[in-house]
């Protein structure tokens, strides 16, 4: 493993969830509306669980000998309209899955730090797959629009 390459894209994961951090906490306050107190209280919790992230990512840059970047990787977007936030947020939550995969990749014989790295990068897909579900971009055609459920 090339300690400096992992670290490197390590730290842009880092930076990536630093912007995130600051982005869903920017959403939480603007959110307004009938759905203010649901995605208010959605969005700051991302933005505690990415503040969260850069922390447990820049703690391993250190272990590994490395400085955690304290930039933020990615112009913040914001918006008035909650569907123009989910959006915003998924695009930033790409980008650091992406960040996270290019780690993945360069830490192939540190079983640790693939471990890590594997546990983590199932979490973040969970994320993705939460705001794809409140954007409606699933399309499934296993529920017909009616069910008629039969009693037994
Ligand atoms: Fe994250």
């Amino acid at each position: 493993m090339d300690t400096r390459q992992v670290i490197d894209a390590l730290n842009k994961a880092v930076a990536l969830e630093h912007a995130a951090c600051i982005q869903y906490k920017q959403h939480a306050l603007l959110a307004r509306g009938l759905w203010r107190k649901v995605y208010s209280e959605f969005f700051m919790s991302e933005s505690r669980a990415a503040q969260e992230h850069a922390a447990k990512f820049g703690q391993k840059i250190v272990a590994l000998g490395g400085m955690p970047t304290v930039e933020v990787g990615a112009t913040i977007r914001q918006s008035l309209d909650l569907e123009e936030m989910l959006r915003q947020d998924l695009g930033l939550e790409r980008a650091a899955m992406q960040a996270y995969l290019e780690a993945h990749k360069l830490a192939a014989d540190d079983v640790a730090l693939t471990n890590m790295l594997e546990d983590h990068i199932e979490g973040e897909q969970r994320d993705i797959e939460e705001l794809e579900l409140c954007l409606d971009m699933v399309a499934t055609g296993a529920v017909a629009p009616e069910v008629n459920l039969r009693v037994v």
